[in-house]
């Protein structure tokens, strides 16, 4: 099976096709990369679309590199997004069959999924995903995968994800216009989630995956096995480099992104007191030498408020001192020396910078924090197909002709033909 995913950043767009084979009990045994494309985005920030054309062209420039890896162009994406326009809320719904004992069909499935997405929100906003927590079937103890299970009622606890309709609207219009038939839309934080947390972290304490990206971080939150919480918070690596544009009176965005990137620490504790750095490119035109320190307390400050809003949202779900806190943190911000650090020492939570895994190849360019949800979208997918039963469709692995088999056609073959 191929799962084509174009994930759309403030600072990249990428975009992903992958093969998923699977073992003889149709379970995902090999997830490989064939392409990928890179951009650096244009016309989005903070998930808005702000400037049609320039949008339009960012994701075209991905596009353009995924064929050149391939020679065909997929025209079916599944996108997936952020933006503080998303949000969630926890749904229970349930189905019960009156007759006799009901086979759970693949069928059901879809249809419990599609009745959980008729939840009381806004007009303005639309579902964008049901992410199935547990299923319960008559009165039992609760299943991940319901499917082919007997039973009269059938109930489904879910996290749904909805967002703002004219915001999606202007993602979807742009990408419709470049041919590419959204096939379903995800939310970055909840995908970066599948591509760095183990099955451990999902199912024990309380999880958390903080994606610190361009323009947002986003935050996910897993309660013992189940998703709770969906949200970005609109200040990340954007506003961290305007700060030190504007505290070191520099004249351009990039003069200050590059002094973030190459001399830049979340702690001054990490840098020693005679360190000094020249910095030019100041609107008076001079160049000056300034404490490394004094850039570290510019990136400290912004830091530190990101991870305040989040140990915010954090103890909503802290029910209780003794529940174990692990948090994964993903995004291209994560490249600031010390943050692990600075987000522990904020968050009071072991912290760890995550990991991607589950792949076979991860193209080099691909195995960073920044594209965590890109590939995690592939794995989240996979994990809706087992549990809606798509994956039993697809060839397995191993179910193929034997090679005995097919060698024992080719002879028969030969000897009809000979005969
Ligand atoms: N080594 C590094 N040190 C500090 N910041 C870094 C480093 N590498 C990348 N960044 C910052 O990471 C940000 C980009 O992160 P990422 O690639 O996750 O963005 P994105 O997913 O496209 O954005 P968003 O999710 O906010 O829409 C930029 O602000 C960039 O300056
Ligand atoms: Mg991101």
């Amino acid at each position: 099976m191929k799962i084509n995913v174009l994930n759309i950043g403030s600072f990249y767009i990428s975009g992903v096709s992958a093969d998923v084979q699977t073992d003889e009990r149709g379970e995902p045994a090999n997830i490989r990369i064939t392409s990928y494309g890179i951009s650096r985005s244009e016309g989005i920030t903070e998930g808005y679309v702000n400037a049609k054309e320039k949008f339009k062209h960012a994701v075209n420039e991905a596009l353009r590199k995924m064929q050149a890896d391939q020679d065909y162009r997929p025209e079916n994406f599944y996108i997936c997004l952020t933006g503080a326009y998303i949000k969630g809320k926890e749904q229970a719904v349930q189905r019960a069959w009156s007759s006799e004992m009901h086979y759970i069909t693949p069928e059901d499935i879809e249809k419990i999924m599609e009745s959980s997405r008729s939840i009381s929100i806004s007009p303005d906003y639309e579902v964008i995903s049901v992410h199935p927590n547990q299923f319960r079937i008559d009165e039992s103890s609760s299943t991940k995968r319901p499917l082919k299970l007997k039973g009269r009622k059938l109930e489904m606890k879910s996290y749904v994800v909805y967002g703002e309709s004219s915001k999606i609207d202007n993602i979807k219009t742009a990408l419709m216009e470049l041919k590419i038939l959204p096939s379903g839309v995800f939310y970055q934080p909840i995908a970066a989630g599948y591509a760095v947390l183990t099955q451990n972290d999902f199912d024990y304490g309380l999880s958390v995956l903080v994606d610190i990206g361009h323009s947002t971080t986003d935050v996910a939150i897993w309660k013992s096995g189940e998703l709770v919480h969906a949200s970005s918070i609109p200040i990340a690596g954007l506003h961290i480099t305007k700060d030190i544009m504007i505290a070191l009176n520099l004249k351009n965005f990039d003069t200050a992104e590059r002094l973030k990137l190459t001399q830049g620490t979340a702690r001054d504790d990490l840098v020693a007191e005679d360190d000094f750095i020249n910095v030019t490119g100041l609107k008076s035109g001079k160049t000056v030498e300034i404490p490394r320190r004094v850039l570290a307390r510019i990136i400290y400050a912004r830091l530190y408020e990101i991870f305040y809003h989040v140990n915010n949202i954090l103890s909503g779900y802290r029910a209780s001192d003794s529940i174990p806190v692990s948090v994964v943190l993903v995004g291209g911000s994560t490249g600031i020396e010390g943050i692990e650090k600075l987000a522990h020492e904020v968050l009071n939570a072991s912290v760890s910078i995550g990991e991607i895994q589950g792949f076979s190849n991860i193209p080099p360019d691909l195995e960073w924090p920044s594209f965590a949800s890109t590939l995690g979208t592939v794995k989240l997918i996979i994990e809706n197909h087992l549990i809606t039963g798509k994956m039993e469709n697809l060839p397995s692995k191993n179910s193929g002709e034997s090679k005995f088999k097919k060698l024992f056609k080719k002879f028969k073959k030969t000897v009809s033909e000979e005969f």
